[in-house]
């Protein structure tokens, strides 16, 4: 791994003064269009390169139509994203021939793939920037030089040490996502993420908590720690360990809640599992991702627990923290998988109660060892499997929803509902999304609410204060 060296910055700050200095000589501020697909780590990479565009002199719009310069933050964890990306590129072809000062950027996990760059040189000629996921700090000179005309491609393989120089434009207040640590060394056979973003490496806890108190003084009332297995945090420089960390955040005045994404079940320690019901400010609320009930799946995607490990975990966390929900990804269709083994995961899911689950059918990622392993199910009986699991899931989460109702939760209040602008939208302890009505001034405060109704994926109350 690479150090950023204090030359990095001086370069890195140069190409911010150069863009600053051509953008000032236009009559308005140029606009910047940016559209993030992925994870909410790809979704804070997207925010450090908009607090970098901001410095560089840009304004944001909501539309490529509006835009000086567009860039697409892609994904590379499943083909549809992919494809959606392609797609995007396509339509922007006509508005490049129209608008040829019309800046076309690209970064993210799938520019870390070679054939996804090739394809970009070959099939996409009006896109002027590709980048990837090591060096974001780098894009100011990227930006720099296809302004000078160039047409620029910068995915090294080499990993960078993060670096510590970044300001952020956030979304999501009062919710802040604060990454902990990149990359991941786990290599389940399905996942493209160990190519595309590399070792784990993890940051120093001193700017994690710096951050967290920065955004405390902004008035940031919750903390999303990510990382794409937050249990091996420090794992890689032994300075502190995850469990540790988080009573470290949760000593910061102003901050009253904290999340974290996404932990692995096969790191999952009792410390952990103790910060989580001791420390009043961390949620009651775990993502825990089993991805198959299986075992013969398990091993084969290389998961390193058995269905009966987890469930013993899950019991642990239950018996600890009663209230706790729980959340996890599941694939189906993974390669060799059997209509029986499909069964063990309906049985999982039955005996798990999950409040959600984020579900996928499996999509073939290049290189990883699973895109060499045999199928067994046609498309249609992958798909039948999956309604049947959206089916059991909708029935078991509305359930749950149900048992809420009569019951008053306390809601950080997030904002106006995306449907209707009379009703507010927040979230309680377990992150279920929370629907009321009340004044916009709501905002950033935690309010307690009556939970009125219940729905699959929500549920509605009246204040009660
Ligand atoms: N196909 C389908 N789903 C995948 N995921 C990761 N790789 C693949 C793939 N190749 C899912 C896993 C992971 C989530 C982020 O995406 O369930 O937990
Ligand atoms: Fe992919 Fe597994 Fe790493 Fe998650 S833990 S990013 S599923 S390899």
């Amino acid at each position: 791994m690479r150090k950023v060296t204090p030359e990095d910055l001086i370069e890195k700050n140069n190409a911010i003064n150069s863009v600053l200095h051509i953008n000032s000589k236009r009559k308005e501020k140029p606009k910047a269009f940016v559209e993030t697909y992925g994870c909410a780590q790809n979704e804070n990479d997207s925010e450090m390169i908009k607090g970098m565009l901001e410095k560089m002199g840009y304004e944001f719009c909501n539309s490529y139509k509006d835009a000086d310069f567009v860039l697409y933050n892609t994904c590379a964890v499943r083909e549809n994203a992919e494809l959606r990306v392609f797609g995007n590129l396509g339509a922007l072809k006509g508005e490049k021939r129209e608008r040829p000062d019309l800046m076309i950027a690209v970064c993210g996990c799938m520019m870390q793939q070679a054939h996804i760059r090739d394809e970009i040189k070959k099939k996409y000629k009006h896109v002027d920037i590709v980048f990837g996921t090591h060096a974001l700090y780098k894009f100011p000179q990227l930006l720099e030089k296809a302004l000078e005309g160039e047409k620029v491609v910068d995915a090294p393989d080499e990993e960078t040490a993060i670096c510590e120089d970044m300001t952020y434009v956030r979304e999501g207040f009062p919710v802040a996502k604060i990454p902990i640590m990149y990359g991941c060394n786990n290599f389940c056979t399905y996942c493209i993420v160990p190519y595309v973003r590399g070792r784990e490496r993890s940051r120093n806890h001193e700017n994690i908590l710096e951050e967290v108190r920065q955004v405390a003084s902004e008035g940031y009332k919750e903390i999303m720690l990510l990382g794409t297995n937050v249990n091996s945090y420090g794992g890689d420089n032994g300075e502190m360990t995850f469990p540790k960390l988080l009573k470290e955040v949760a000593k910061v005045e102003g901050i009253e809640r904290i999340r974290f994404m996404t932990s692995h079940p096969k790191d999952l320690s009792d410390e952990l599992i103790d910060v989580i019901a001791t420390e009043k400010k961390v949620c009651n609320q775990l993502h825990l991702p089993v991805q198959s009930g299986s075992d013969r799946i398990l091993k084969l995607m290389n998961r390193k627990y058995t269905a009966e490990k987890y469930m013993e975990i899950v019991e642990k966390l239950r018996n600890k923290i009663p209230d706790i929900s729980l959340t996890t990804d599941i694939i189906a269709g993974f390669p060799g998988e059997t209509n029986e083994d499909f069964e063990e995961t309906l049985k999982l899911l039955e005996k798990v109660r999950y409040d959600t689950i984020f579900s996928f059918i499996y999509s073939k990622r290049k290189g990883t060892p699973a895109a060499e392993m045999e199928d067994c199910l046609t498309e249609e009986e992958k798909h039948k499997n999956f309604d049947k699991m959206i089916e059991l899931q909708n029935k078991i989460s509305r359930e749950i929803n149900e048992s809420y109702v009569g019951k008053t939760v306390e809601v950080l209040v997030e904002g106006e509902s995306k449907t209707n602008p009379d009703i507010l939208s927040g979230r309680c302890e377990q992150n279920k999304i929370v629907n009321f009505r009340g004044e916009k001034s709501l905002v950033g405060k935690i309010i307690k609410v009556k939970i009125t109704e219940a729905k699959t994926w929500s549920l509605f109350g009246e204040r009660t204060e």
